[in-house]
């Protein structure tokens, strides 16, 4: 039996960190554990150009601490210029361009309604190598909110990178089977990342015995067989699924609300809740990929020299339940199971 696993220390490749007081608050949450992570961009406005994306890193680099690296990302609108997208990486201030369907979720009302009118800026993409991150969702009213991940695949996925050759992408959040499946059939220019809550939760949890506003976000997590092949998938060692765990704070007034906001809090106990699920999975040994060498692989960047060690413990770990900030508290996530991993 593994009792202690020292890893690489892990980077989180999809991450809501927020602005202002939010941001003072949680972002030391994950500076503590991760050593990078790429930043979603749909603040209020969102970050939508070279300029707004330095400035924002330096916000968050006043929260966090030197340590920790942001990796910058920009908000794809049907307006983008592709000559800026291209400069900003080009001057290393954002690492990847980031698609939100006009819609589908937090702040994504100046998303993309017509594909056709990104495809310069994808084409740019393309040829200068920079990856478009992806929220995979359709939404199509017609299209139930259960289906929507796997109506994109079909219908804007494919399509996209079918007439874009070379574009690297990453299907974000996945959360059906039927992605994972798309990604294991397509060569790896092609990446995904999986959240630490939908490795644990299935829609019962949300509904079941009373609707639970912290386990709901986007996309929503669907039934058991779809957890299953998510875990199936995270735990496989296959290079092409990696952690990105979208943590993504809420004050508990605008969760628990008649109109609750999509988003899982897990920055605070991801590793623990990881360590957890890959132990009961018989694949500890897969962590280490998934959380700290598969993503680093697909952006072309090296993995941290640096490590963290788990360790198993005889008593439950405790960790808090809520995290106070300046804008409200925060509900940290709960896995519903006791958790016997700690970072020492
Ligand atoms: O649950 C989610 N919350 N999904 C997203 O895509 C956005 C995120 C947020 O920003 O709150
Ligand atoms: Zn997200």
């Amino acid at each position: 039996m593994t009792n202690s696993l020292t890893l690489p220390r892990p980077d989180d490749w999809h991450l809501h960190l927020r602005d202002g007081a939010m941001l003072a608050g949680i972002a030391p949450e994950s500076a503590r554990h991760f050593a990078r992570a790429i930043i979603m961009p749909n603040l209020v406005p969102p970050v939508v150009t070279g300029a707004q994306a330095r400035a924002y890193r330096d916000r968050i680099l006043a929260a966090t601490g030197s340590e920790f690296k942001p990796l910058m990302t920009l908000y794809l609108t049907e307006t983008t210029d592709p000559a800026d997208v291209v400069s900003a990486h080009d001057a290393g201030i954002i690492t990847a361009v980031k698609l939100y369907p006009a819609g589908a979720t937090t702040n994504s009302a100046s998303g993309v309604r017509d594909f056709d009118r990104v495809r310069g800026v994808l084409d740019a993409m393309a040829e200068a190598g920079i990856p478009l991150l992806c929220h995979g969702e359709v939404t199509d009213p017609d299209i139930d909110i259960f289906d929507r991940e796997a109506v994109f695949i079909d219908r804007v996925l494919d399509p996209i990178r079918n007439r874009t050759p070379g574009l690297r992408v990453v299907m974000e959040h996945i959360t059906t089977a039927d992605a994972v499946a798309y990604v294991q059939s397509q060569p790896d220019d092609l990446g995904a990342t999986i959240t630490t809550h939908h490795l644990v939760i299935n829609r019962n949890h949300i509904l079941v015995g009373g609707i639970k506003p912290h386990y709901y976000c986007l996309p929503v997590a669907k039934r058991e067989t779809h957890r299953q092949a998510l875990v199936q998938a995270a735990t496989s060692g296959d290079a092409r699924f990696f952690l990105g765990t979208d943590s993504a704070p809420h004050t508990d007034d605008a969760k628990e609300s008649a109109c609750g906001c999509a988003g899982c809090f897990t920055a605070t106990n991801t590793m623990s809740i990881l360590a957890q699920v890959f132990d009961d999975a018989a694949a500890l040994d897969k962590l280490e990929g998934f959380a700290g060498r598969n993503g680093p692989g697909f952006y072309r960047l090296p993995v941290n020299a640096d490590t963290i060690t788990l360790e198993k413990t005889a008593e439950p770990v405790t960790y808090p339940t809520r995290i106070e900030t300046g804008a409200g508290p925060v509900t940290v996530f709960d896995p519903g199971f006791p958790l016997y991993w700690r970072v020492t």
